[in-house]
């Protein structure tokens, strides 16, 4: 079973082709939801050749690619080659990430990614951390790092974790994992601010409080929450801040976006993953630690047969988060950024928000649609006029269905609207006008197309975007 045969080596070709034609064509037909039937565990096994060909004819098409154009919903990813070359690799060479002693120089080309990463943020030289399986182990790890060692007035550890009301569901998540309850401040609908937390602070004891949860990006709004006043009123209660930028933390890298997350230098602990909008494969979340010591003491596992061989001193990438044994996840971000170097990461990302933009314009030009928020990022939440909840629904499902496009609703101040999340810089203005084009009705589509169409073509040439 261990032994490499001539069966697997042609697989190897196979699966080497197929990588480079899935990668040259990521919109590519697929047979979303549809339910093939699975090739059954045997005592003898079918081969690895029957196997993978099960896995990539019947099984991998019933899928919505995270990277297809028109992957518009959630948080999606679009990995470079680069990434995914380097990732497939890393699997056959059985490294364990999460000591120098078993992965030697591949710790240190993860820490510096993560070191990009810290700088991105702003974080100071001594900041560092690890990459995760996702967002929500990352928001866990830093919540357990900013209690650790603390107690509230009773002796016990402290137990209200401060959030924004548009911070991600892993945060309450991380929360009820710590036996902790959640003092939610602000309103989902904007991003919050200082005075916003204030009065939530006051009224609670600050021994009693783990740290405030505040959005660089919200999931559901693209809103980025306003971190210097944040960090001022954090810094004013003694309070841990941590910021979750999973999704928006990659528009750092635009500068007419940086002014939008002043202060979150400021932090303690932050969130961003590479997977979502950074381009790595699933799955590389990193969290870093303005003061790596306190999550180490927090982290670090100690054992007989771990002490016996591992310094006490060593810098393991095991030590930062709820871990033990860890792929080495950040290696494939690490090699996509030396292959590529950082100005194509600030192209593809200004590209996104770019491609964001013409769908907000688009809208706005449009007698049918309209936006509901103006988007911060690369988030667009807008209405269909005269819609109710099941017809976006419907219309979510259809769209699904036919291989169209993937595009969920959610909803905004209690009313149900539609998402667009844009972190695929293949996704072209081509892709918008199809996925917004069909949202408009048989009677509409005759006058809103030719009007919609000379707007969009002035739209296009008035801007410089990608066609
Ligand atoms: C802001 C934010 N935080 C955390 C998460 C959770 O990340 P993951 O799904 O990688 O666990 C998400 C996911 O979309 C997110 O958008």
């Amino acid at each position: 079973m261990h032994e490499l045969v001539a069966e697997d080596r042609e697989v190897l070709g196979d699966i080497a082709r197929w990588i480079g034609d899935r990668l040259s064509d990521r919109a590519a037909e697929t047979a979303p939801g549809s339910a093939p039937g699975l090739p059954v565990v045997t005592a003898e096994g079918v081969g690895t050749a029957a196997a993978w060909t099960s896995l990539r004819d019947a099984i991998l098409p019933t899928g919505f690619p995270t990277d297809h154009p028109r992957y518009l919903a959630f948080v999606g990813g679009a990995p470079t080659p680069a990434a995914v070359l380097v990732d497939a690799a890393l699997s056959a060479a059985a490294v364990y990430g999460g000591s120098e002693l078993e992965a030697g120089a591949v710790v240190a080309a993860e820490r510096a990614a993560i070191r990009w990463l810290c700088d991105l943020v702003g974080l100071p030289q001594g900041a560092h951390g690890t990459f995760v399986s996702g967002g929500s182990t990352a928001n866990l790890s830093a919540l357990v790092a900013a209690r650790h060692g603390r107690q509230a007035p009773d002796g016990r550890p402290p137990g209200v974790v401060v959030a924004g009301a548009s911070a991600h569901s892993s945060v309450r998540s991380a929360a009820a994992i710590m036996g902790c309850r959640v003092a939610v401040a602000g309103s989902p609908d904007t991003p919050l601010t200082g005075a916003d937390l204030e009065p939530v602070l006051d009224a609670l004891d600050p021994a009693d409080v783990v740290a405030v949860v505040a959005s660089a990006g919200a999931t559901n709004t693209g809103a980025v929450d306003r971190l210097d006043e944040i960090a001022g009123t954090c810094g004013r209660h003694g309070t841990w801040l941590h910021v979750d930028a999973a999704y928006g933390g990659a528009a750092l890298l635009a500068p007419a976006r940086r002014g939008l997350f002043r202060g979150i230098d400021l932090a303690d602990s932050v969130t961003i993953d590479p997977h979502k909008w950074l381009f790595t494969p699933f799955d590389c979340a990193a969290v870093i630690y303005r003061d790596p010591a306190l999550a180490r003491a927090a982290h670090r596992q100690s054992a007989h047969y771990l002490d016996a061989t591992l310094a006490d001193d060593a810098d393991n990438p095991a030590d930062y988060a709820v871990h033990l044994t860890r792929r080495a996840r950040g290696v494939p971000l690490w090699a996509s950024l030396v292959a590529n170097g950082t100005d194509a990461y600030v192209d593809a990302v200004e590209r996104c928000l770019e491609t964001a933009t013409y769908a907000a314009k688009w809208i706005d030009a449009s007698d049918e649609l309209e936006l509901v928020t103006e988007p911060q990022l690369s988030v667009v939440l807008f209405r269909r006029r005269g819609w109710q909840a099941e017809d976006y629904v419907r219309w979510s499902k259809q769209a699904w269905r036919s291989g169209l496009a993937l595009v969920t609703p959610t909803s905004l101040a209690g009313e149900v609207v539609l998402r667009l999340c844009f972190v695929n810089p293949v996704t072209s203005p081509d892709d918008v006008d199809l996925v917004l084009g069909s949202l408009l009705g048989p009677a509409d589509r005759h006058h809103a197309v030719a009007r919609r169409t000379n707007r969009v073509a002035a739209l296009r040439s008035s801007r410089s975007l990608p066609t």
